[in-house]
């Protein structure tokens, strides 16, 4: 008994070592963690059950019956994020690149499955030559099986994808269904073709970094959703992220006491909006001063920067929050951020988190850069999340809502639940000076008149009490209220239930 205990354990110390020292020495040398350490920042202490460690690959050619790594270069399992269950799996450079077999797909095939049985998040933590080149179309076939599993988890459990190496060639599409991809720069890429291939056909001279790599997609690509200096602080990050989310689709969101009284008054608010309309102001100041204690975890805080997304706490529950950020292109409306903005709205509504939305928006951003790119498709995106959202939604008007970018914004007509405006409101179909130069164009030349008629509208519209005496907004509240009239908006929305009408799916305009 005494020797198999002891066989036992060389055979899990062998699987343990992955590709050998020599192997994680030089990982570290890239500024990489091996895929073990990877997880054991990454999960509670003591509480990884890890599966499979003895599979290997089934592979006869090229040698490859000769060299066999017990774990087959991922290793996988499940473990607790400050108490909460979730599975992950994490490719091991040192066996083989990471590269992927169909052995090693059967296992993340394997946690990804009971994953959704139980209802638990997915991180993978990708680290990878791509296909195992000695595999042939078996390897494909391993990929095509995640992605095909990617798709059916979409939805039910959240999945994160932290890309920590290279992830090139058809690998990119595993992650790219996962609901956020974090990337550690200056050690990630992703591309679907690499540099040398590039040169070949486009004669473009690009390295990997600037191709495929984090500040690339955090900024330009919009892929990833957030970039980190080294795996220490992206793995911290994944455990901050999985603190908000709930496990499934089942579920609602954690709960975490706070200390934050959600009565609390904030009169710095009273002073947010400068007297000037076309001044900015940084909408991020207003979430972080009506947030559980300031805290918001912000997804792609660099792209598409005129909205802001991201999580945050409200008495201890998470909501999603959406705002035009009028330090940006004045807060307007165009095709990276109404996409960027789409699919959180979507994220949030697939796992039961309520949507803030903070509405100052001057419209829709002309140019033909945005029609031949096709904002009216990418903006109805927007529309489309919003209107078809079933999660408590609550929004407030600080300043510009013009036009159908009022409509678009979790308006009460796309089934906001409470709709509310600060005083300073101004709610039509267009700013005061754009509207009298059509509606009185034949005054144009009479700048008096002009001024009048400006002036005029302004009075008459550039409020929010016109949508008011229409029941369009719930509420004009006093800025300084925010936090508690939200929190109480929230709390009255707790056991909302609504449901669309029974369909396979339906068409969002793509
Ligand atoms: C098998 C691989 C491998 C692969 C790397 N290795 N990639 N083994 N299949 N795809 C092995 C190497 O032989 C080497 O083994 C070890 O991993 C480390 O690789 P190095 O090249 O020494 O590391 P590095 O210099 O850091 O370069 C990493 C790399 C490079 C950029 C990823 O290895 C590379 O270009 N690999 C091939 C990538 C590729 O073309 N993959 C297929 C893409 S197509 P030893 O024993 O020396 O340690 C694809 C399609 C997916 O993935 C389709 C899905 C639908």
């Amino acid at each position: 008994m005494h020797e198999i205990i002891q066989q036992l354990d060389e055979k899990r110390e062998r699987a343990r070592k992955g590709g050998g020292e020599r192997r994680i020495q030089a990982q570290h040398g890239k500024g990489k963690l091996s895929a073990r350490e990877r997880i054991d920042l990454l999960l509670d202490p003591d509480s990884f059950e890890e599966w499979d460690m003895f599979v290997e690959h089934r592979c006869h050619d090229f040698g490859m019956d000769k060299e066999t790594i017990p774990g087959d270069g991922v290793v996988i399992g499940y473990g607790t994020v400050n108490g909460r269950l979730v599975f992950v799996f994490s490719q091991d450079f040192t066996v083989f690149g990471g590269s992927l077999s169909e052995a090693h797909a059967e296992k993340i095939c394997k946690i990804m499955e009971q994953a959704v049985k139980v209802g638990a998040p997915v991180i993978g933590l990708n680290d990878s030559g791509g296909a195992r080149i000695q595999e042939g179309v078996a390897s494909l076939a391993g990929y095509a099986d995640v992605f095909q599993r990617n798709v059916l988890a979409s939805g039910v459990v959240p999945q994160i994808s932290v890309i920590m190496g290279p992830c090139a060639g058809g690998a990119v599409y595993s992650p790219a269904m996962t609901d956020f991809i974090l990337m550690v720069k200056d050690s990630s890429y992703m591309f679907v073709t690499g540099p040398d291939v590039v040169k070949t056909v486009t004669h473009e001279s690009v390295s990997a970094e600037e191709l495929g790599g984090a500040v690339t997609h955090s900024t330009k690509s919009g892929v990833a959703d957030l970039a980190f200096e080294n795996d220490v602080e992206a793995l911290l990050q994944v455990r901050r992220l999985v603190d908000y989310l709930p496990p499934s689709n089942r579920e609602k969101p954690p709960v975490r006491p706070t200390p934050d009284s959600p009565d609390r008054l904030e009169s710095s608010l009273d002073t947010l909006i400068p007297d000037n309309p076309n001044k900015p102001y940084d909408m991020k100041e207003l979430i972080l001063k009506i947030v559980d204690e300031g805290d918001f975890f912000e997804v792609q805080p660099d792209y598409a920067k005129n909205i802001l997304i991201g999580l945050a706490r409200m008495e201890g529950s998470t909501v999603g929050i959406v705002a035009n950020q009028p330090m940006v292109l004045a807060g307007c409306l165009d095709i990276d951020s109404s996409r960027k903005a789409a699919r959180f709205v979507r994220f949030c509504d697939a796992f039961n988190i309520p949507i803030l939305t903070l509405v100052d928006v001057p419209g829709f951003m002309p140019g033909t850069a945005q029609e031949y790119g096709g904002i009216i498709k990418h903006g109805a995106k927007l529309l489309y999340a919003f209107a078809e959202a079933t999660v408590p939604k609550i929004t407030l008007i600080t300043r510009k809502a013009y036009g159908g970018a009022y409509d678009v914004m979790s308006s009460k007509h796309l089934r906001g639940d409470v709709n509310f405006a600060w005083p300073t409101a101004e709610i039509a179909v267009m700013g005061p000076k754009g509207a009298v130069e059509i509606i009185f164009r034949q005054d144009i030349g009479d700048a008096k008149k002009i001024a009048e008629r400006t002036e005029e509208y302004r009075q008459k519209f550039a409020n929010p009490f016109i949508a008011g005496h229409r029941g369009f907004i719930d509420d004009v509240i006093m800025p300084h209220a925010t936090r508690k009239r939200i929190c109480r908006s929230l709390a009255m929305l707790r056991e909302k239930k609504l449901s669309n009408p029974w369909k396979k799916h339906g068409n969002i305009p793509l």
